[in-house]
């Protein structure tokens, strides 16, 4: 029997949302909404796998849904809610962790850059991370889950921990009625658009991350309009001029991370922004590239902060959203808990 399409993703509120998590995934939510059920979360837990000044967490928490909001996500349409608040996330992982094979979880790149040198002082969190996130997706069946180009590991790893647990407890999944065997569905990637990996503005050949020391290396969602032409005029680029087709490129990190996000702002493709600034100075673009990064972005600070003025009213939104969520994951881990042999009143 085909999976009912779902559609499910996060973002960890920690620290504040940059250009990478906006047109890496959340122009892609947007997109989504419009055909599909929609289901995302502020995956607080998740945060917690390295230290949070908890009133900060708080605060970021809000944040977060506030930056959903003012980017267009319809709490009416969608459903947005923090993670902690629908337990069966923390179920099914328990479940997944007894699943996942430690091989697997050591082969997750993220987890060797986070944990860096001193991985004997990393928490079991940071390194069970992954299966936490199997967990957000198939405790809702979800079918596809737009990411940036960064989560593609933890995917393969979510649909290798779906597919194990088809497989593993296979006799019950279609003693219960699944006549195909398949209980969970393999998530499938959503990584679209020409910019799925954002780069620092600082250096092309870095991630831009919300954990660069560097402010200039990052547009925040939260910048003013000043500061977001300032941190674009201050770009990093090489001395030679645009290219005409996306082929020129190769080789130059930084030209090609600016015409991506030229492309991801305008709607539009790098060979379609290339066709216009193919031959011109980096200068006559980066004006052109402010004045659009402006238009598109220095909106969104505003709606941030209006919103989070009132965090009694994004408070409802969650434990709305939360409701809705825990009433489709209910059922689906009341399967799980059959499946694997737990008796449940
Ligand atoms: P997080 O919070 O690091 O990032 C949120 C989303 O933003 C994307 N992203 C980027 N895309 C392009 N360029 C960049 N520089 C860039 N930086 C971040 C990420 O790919 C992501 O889509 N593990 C996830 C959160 C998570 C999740 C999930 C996602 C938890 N459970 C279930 C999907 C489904 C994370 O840390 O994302």
């Amino acid at each position: 029997m085909p999976f009912e399409e779902r559609v499910f993703s996060g973002m960890q509120p920690t620290g504040s949302l940059h250009l990478g998590n906006y047109l890496g995934a959340m122009l892609q939510w947007i997109e989504l909404q419009k055909t599909h059920q929609c289901i995302y979360c502020v995956v607080d837990m998740h945060a917690i796998t390295v230290w949070q000044e908890p009133a900060e967490l708080r605060q970021a928490i809000r944040k977060v849904t506030a930056a959903y909001m003012a980017a267009g996500l319809d709490p009416k349409t969608s459903i947005l809610f923090n993670q902690s608040q629908v337990a069966a996330h923390a179920e099914l992982a328990w479940v997944f962790n007894c699943i996942a094979r430690l091989g697997w979880l050591n082969r997750m790149t993220q987890f060797k850059e986070k944990a860096g040198k001193d991985r004997e002082n990393a928490s079991v969190g940071l390194f069970a991370y992954p299966n936490l996130m199997a967990a957000d997706i198939l405790v809702y069946k979800a079918t596809h889950v737009p990411v940036g180009d960064d989560q593609k590991q933890h995917l393969e790893l979510a649909r290798d921990i779906a597919g194990k647990f088809n497989n593993d407890y296979n006799t019950e999944i279609r003693a219960r009625g699944f006549d195909d065997g398949e209980f969970f569905p393999l998530p499938e990637p959503v990584i679209t658009g020409p910019a799925t990996r954002v780069m620092s503005l600082r250096d092309g050949t870095k991630k831009m991350s919300k954990s660069d020391p560097s402010d200039l290396s990052r547009i925040n969602l939260t910048d003013d309009a000043d500061t977001i032409a300032k941190k674009v005029r201050k770009a990093k680029t090489d001395p030679e001029p645009l290219p005409s087709e996306a082929a020129g490129l190769q080789g130059r990190p930084e030209a090609e991370n600016l015409i991506g996000i030229f492309a991801a702002l305008s709607g539009s493709s790098k060979d379609t922004v290339l066709a216009e600034y193919g031959g011109r100075q980096f200068s006559e673009f980066k004006a052109n590239l402010a004045e659009l990064s402006v238009a598109k972005l220095g909106p969104l600070g505003a709606e941030i902060n209006r919103l989070t003025s009132d965090p009694a009213e994004i408070d409802k939104i969650l434990a709305d959203g939360a409701a809705r969520a825990a009433a489709i994951a209910a059922p689906i881990m009341g399967d799980v808990k059959d499946i694997v042999g737990f008796i449940r009143s």
